[in-house]
Formats: C-alpha cells, structure tokens, sequence
C-alpha cells in the first residue's frame, strides 16, 4: 500500500504526454500573453481593497517592507514554479509536479489544495467585485436590495449565522459570467484578459503618476510607528503580520504554471511569465503603497476603497479619476476571478486526465477546445460559495491554501535535483538549496502565523481529500493501472 500510493509519474512519461497531446488543447500562450496572464491574476483585491487596512492596522507607512517582504518570498516560490514549470510543461502545474517528484499521494494533497487556493480565491475576489459593484451602482443612483447583494451565512469567528440576506446575486452573476467565456474558448479568454489587464495597469498608473503631487511627506512620519504593545500591531511585528496579510495580493503567479500545455513556448516562456510579472507587480504595489500613505495618514485608510478615499484627499482636483478608478477596480477584479477559475479548471482537468478524479472532468470540447465539464463544475461551485459566504472566511482559506502548495513546490525542487540531477531544464533554480530552503521557511512562518480556525478547516478540506482518494482516486489513478499491469 505505501509503495502504491508514493508511486510517481516519470519525467519521461510526462514529457511523452505533453508531446502527444492527447487532450487536445490548443498552443498558442506567447511570453507575453503568459506576463499578462500573470498580472491579470496578480493585481486584483490585494492592492485595491487589502492595502488599506494592512496600513491602518498592521503597518502603517512601513507597508511598503510588508510588501517587499512578501515578495521576497514568492520570489522565492517563483523560482521553483519558474524550474518545474520549464520542465513539465503539463496543466498541473505544482500538482503534476509533485506527481514527479514526490509520488501520487503527495500529488493528490496539492491538487486538492490547489483546487481550495483557486475556487475560494476566485470566490474570494468575486465577492470583492460585488461590493465595488454596489458602490459605483450607487454612485449612478441605484441601490440593490441588501437581500440580494450580500452573504446570507455570517461567521462571527466561531460560529456561523444566518444574516437574513437570501444570495449575493452580483457576485454570482460575475463568476457564471467569466464561465461561460471560459468555456467559449481560451484564446477568446486571453483577449479579453489583455483588455482588461491594459485598464487596470493603466489605472493604477494613472493613480501613482496623478497622486505622487498630493503627497504630504509628514504623513510617512514615524515610517515604523511605534508598536502599540501587543504582537503585529505596528513595529517590526506589525510589519510580519502586515506581509501575511497582504501576501494575498501577489497569489495568483503560480496560475500561469496551470497553462503550461496551452504555451507555444512554454520551457523559455513559463520563467518570463512568472517572473516577470511578479516582478511588474512588485514595484507597482510599493508605488502605490507609497502614494496611498502619503496622501491619506495611515490611521485613517480602514476603509473597502482606500484609492478612491486617496483621490478623495486631494481637494477635488483628481474628482474626475474616482469613477475610473472604480471602473479599472472592477476590470481588475474580474480579470483575477478569470484566471483562478482557469486555473482551478485545468488542474481538475489534470488529476481527471489521471484518472483520480471522475473521467468526465477530463473531457474537451469538440469545437471549443475547452476542458468545459470541468470548467462548468469549477465556476459552478465557485458561483455557489461566492453568493453564500463572507469575504473573510473565504480569504484566510486562500492563504493557508496557496502557503501549503508553495512549501511543497519548493521541496520538490529539492527532491528533483536529487532524484533528476540531469534532466533538461529550460531555466534553473538559482542557489539550490539555499532558494527552496528559505521558500520552505519563509512560507511555514507565514502559515503559523494564521489563526488556528484556518488550519482545523485546511485539515477538514484535506480529510475531505483523503476519503476521495482512497474510495476513488486509488482505484482509477492511471499510474496505478499502468504499473500493475507491468508487474
Ligand atoms: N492576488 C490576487 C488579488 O489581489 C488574488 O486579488
């Protein structure tokens, strides 16, 4: 039993795979559809919602240090994708390559935790968009009944209630909106993607070059302020809990690894794509970051749109960019629930291709090309938790999610040089072990630091996993069959 379930796909075997393509899915991913991909699934809540409070309650000006810090260890994650990612250019990304380093079993944890980052990240983002959304309705003068546009289940930190609301329509309607598109095609999808990525980087510039005038350097006065006495409320603790926080704003690189058999190119492309736009996101958060507590005093930016009270500050003069900073906000935030469902999708599509999920998840289009049984089972799910549940609970979800498959990701790395020392590889990790070891380090202390409800419903997801596996996924795994009938 232990040597069946550790059981690994070879590298051999996955690149036989990719070539023959036998899914069926379309090449036509360049480097710079895959940078945009990137960003389009990078900037999205993290800057236009999380920044805010990150400042007024963690960090104040030293934001900027959560934010440099955070990046440094996704840079770290990066690097491994960017390794495995030119080497398996299959859809599963960590799940695949976890799959060729460390067995089945440890490939199931991933896609199954995958799968949690993805759908309650999309969820996540979308009930985000629903209530900028309900604000720049309102500032058109319509107002959506509250039954209809906020969660009908609460969570008060221990318990769940009902809040007497019946669905969030809005953020329901956005993600089976990006499903069907979805569905009708990727390359379809990327142009949309391109468009919308265009507006919110513009709109984000637009607020930096605009907003860099309007700013009061006394507001970066004390730059670390004092801490208030108890852990992660300003100083250098308020920095760390201010880099978990915000380390939600630059989830979402690692999705480009999901397209890697959607790639023409995809061992030179697949390090650009993550690298590069991590990197673009990067310097635009810290510039915003800097603009934001220059304008406003840190204490007073608690607020859901903390670049809009920003343009507010500045007497009128910038009243004409509050509109368009909530129209590139929306364009932002769909663009990022439009890569997490196509992230989710592939990965599903992935382990259904293996056999451990139900077969029909594996099915592709006859005309569209797309993996639509499970892009359909993906948004709808996701539509599900989105109209139902709080943004809070499912954001911590996220993080715990996306931390755990990030410290396995770099481990692999470790494990493949070892057992792979000579296989072709498109882009190297740099300064192995050095890299996957401060991954590894970097992340664990991220995820202790999350609240100990987030880990018991990251091991309820996972006991969920494992029951799925053993009835089901065992049984059918392709690997399993294929070796049995060898021996
Ligand atoms: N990084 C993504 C965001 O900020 C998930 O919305």
């Amino acid at each position: 039993m232990m040597r069946e379930i550790f059981r690994r796909k070879s590298l051999q075997e996955l690149t036989a795979e990719a070539e023959r393509n036998e899914h069926g899915l379309k090449r036509h991913l360049t480097a710079w559809n895959l940078v945009l991909l990137g960003v389009g699934c990078i900037v999205g809540a993290g800057i236009f919602v999380i920044t805010g409070t990150a400042a007024a309650l963690y960090a104040g000006p030293a934001l900027v240090i959560s934010f440099l810090l955070s990046a440094v260890a996704c840079a770290f994650a990066g690097l491994c994708y960017a390794e495995f990612a030119s080497m398996i250019p299959i859809s599963g990304s960590a799940y695949t390559y976890s799959y060729a380093t460390m067995g089945e079993f440890v490939a199931w944890i991933i896609g199954w935790d995958l799968i949690l980052e993805y759908m309650f990240g999309a969820a996540t983002v979308a009930v985000g968009w629903s209530g900028y959304f309900d604000s720049f309705l309102q500032d058109l003068g319509v107002t959506l009944p509250l039954a209809i546009r906020s969660n009908p289940i609460g969570f008060d930190g221990h318990h769940f209630f009902w809040t007497g609301s019946l669905i969030n329509l809005p953020a329901v309607g956005i993600v089976l909106l990006l499903t069907t598109l979805l569905v009708t095609g990727i390359r379809e999808s990327t142009r949309v993607n391109n468009l919308i990525v265009a507006v919110k980087v513009l709109v984000i510039l637009l607020f930096i070059g605009f907003g860099v005038s309007y700013v009061d350097t006394s507001n970066w006065q004390p730059f670390i302020p004092e801490n208030t006495g108890s852990w992660g409320h300003f100083g250098w603790s308020g920095i760390l809990t201010g880099a978990g926080v915000i380390f939600f704003a630059y989830i979402g690189f690692d999705a480009i690894s999901t397209t890697s058999q959607e790639a023409i190119n995809p061992r030179r492309d697949m390090p650009i794509g993550i690298l590069v736009s991590l990197a673009v996101c990067t310097v635009l958060y810290i510039a915003v970051s800097l603009v934001l507590t220059g304008i406003v005093p840190y204490t007073e930016l608690n607020v859901s749109a903390p670049i809009a009270v920003a343009i507010d500050r500045t007497n009128q003069a910038l009243a004409w960019l509050a509109p368009v900073i909530k129209i590139g906000a929306l364009a932002g935030l769909t663009s990022v629930i439009l890569v997490l469902i196509l992230g989710q999708s592939r990965i599903f599509f992935t382990m259904a291709s293996d056999g451990l999920l139900w077969k029909p998840f594996a099915k592709v289009h006859r005309r569209y090309k797309t993996p639509h049984v499970t892009t359909l089972a993906a948004g709808g799910f996701c539509a599900l938790i989105a109209g139902l549940l709080p943004i809070g609970l499912l954001g911590e979800m996220v993080s715990i999610g996306t931390l755990l498959a990030f410290v396995i990701v770099c481990a692999g790395i470790l494990v493949l040089r070892k057992k792979e020392p000579h296989a072709d590889r498109g882009f190297r990790t740099p300064w192995v072990p050095f890299v996957p070891i401060m991954g590894i380090l970097v992340c664990l202390v991220e995820m202790a630091a999350l609240p100990l409800d987030t880990w018991i419903r990251l091991l309820g997801w996972m006991a969920m996993g494992f029951g799925i596996y053993f009835l089901y996924g065992i049984k059918h795994s392709k690997v399993q069959r294929a070796k049995q009938r060898i021996q």
